[in-house]
């Protein structure tokens, strides 16, 4: 199992924040927010993990991340030159992945999880993160995901106005080595983007055959793509490593 972090894109929610620094290097609380997608990677123990970046500021990620020796793990990284979509990761990491399977985090997801199991576990086709959430206003803005009692997936809809679960889909994807061929046969959505969830998707391709499963999971995440989640989960972590030290 290989791991790909997205931490390209244009950050547009978070501007003047993001004006001249990329999203994924602001703080959450006392850490760059990459670390947090690197964490959730090396605690399944992947260790090879390709870190895909935007132009402008890739030199800031290879000074902050180097090689990965600090983690104890590999990093390479590739360049993506416009943001054309999360799909997109699988076209840049073909020869990285070299057929293996793949685990990929986008780089502005906190999760506080320790995935090993789910992880290791994986055969086969897709499996995606899923977390019930209580407030139906929040799902509406997310991708619903509908699940049998086997955890089977049996339907994802982005932002529906009426939802079909409670169940969202999170920045955690896994999948075997056919999501290459599947990405660069993908037709870009409406707003012009090769998608991971939605329709045309990546996950769309593996439900429509039966393939893709879901974990769900109760502990905390969050997207930090807006000031207030961005805020959000500072606070919560803050809260957590307080926590701890007075333990
Ligand atoms: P998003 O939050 O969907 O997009 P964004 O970061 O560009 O932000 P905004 O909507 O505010 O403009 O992206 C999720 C993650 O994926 C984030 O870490 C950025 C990354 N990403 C890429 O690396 N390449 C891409 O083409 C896109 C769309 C996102």
């Amino acid at each position: 199992m290989k791991g790909i972090i997205l931490a390209g894109g244009r950050a547009t929610r978070l501007r003047p924040l993001t004006w001249v620094i990329s999203k994924q290097l602001l703080p959450i609380y006392n850490k760059p927010m990459i670390y947090y997608p690197i964490e959730t990677l090396t605690r399944a123990g992947i260790k090879d993990i390709l870190i895909i970046l935007a132009p402008e500021n890739a030199g800031l990620f290879l000074n902050l991340l180097g090689t990965g020796d600090q983690f104890g793990v590999h990093f390479s990284y590739v360049i993506q030159k416009e943001p054309k979509g999360l799909g997109e990761a699988f076209i840049l990491g073909e020869d990285f992945l070299d057929n293996d399977n793949v685990t990929m985090a986008l780089g502005d997801n906190i999760f506080d999880e320790d995935f090993s199991k789910q992880i290791n576990s994986f055969k086969s086709g897709g499996q995606i993160y899923v977390k019930k959430l209580d407030r139906i206003e929040e799902v509406r803005r997310l991708g619903v995901v509908e699940i049998d009692k086997n955890n089977k997936v049996l339907s994802i809809e982005e932002k529906p106005e009426h939802p079909k679960s409670m169940y969202v889909s999170t920045g955690l994807y896994t999948y075997d080595s056919r999501v290459v061929e599947i990405a660069k046969n993908l037709k870009p959505s409406a707003r012009g983007e090769l998608e991971i969830s939605g329709n045309p998707s990546i996950s769309n391709t593996f439900l429509e055959s039966g393939e893709l499963k879901a974990c769900v999971f109760d502990s905390y995440w969050q997207d930090a793509g807006t000031f207030d989640s961005l805020l959000e989960a500072g606070n919560h972590m803050a809260e957590k490593e307080k926590l701890a030290k007075k333990i």
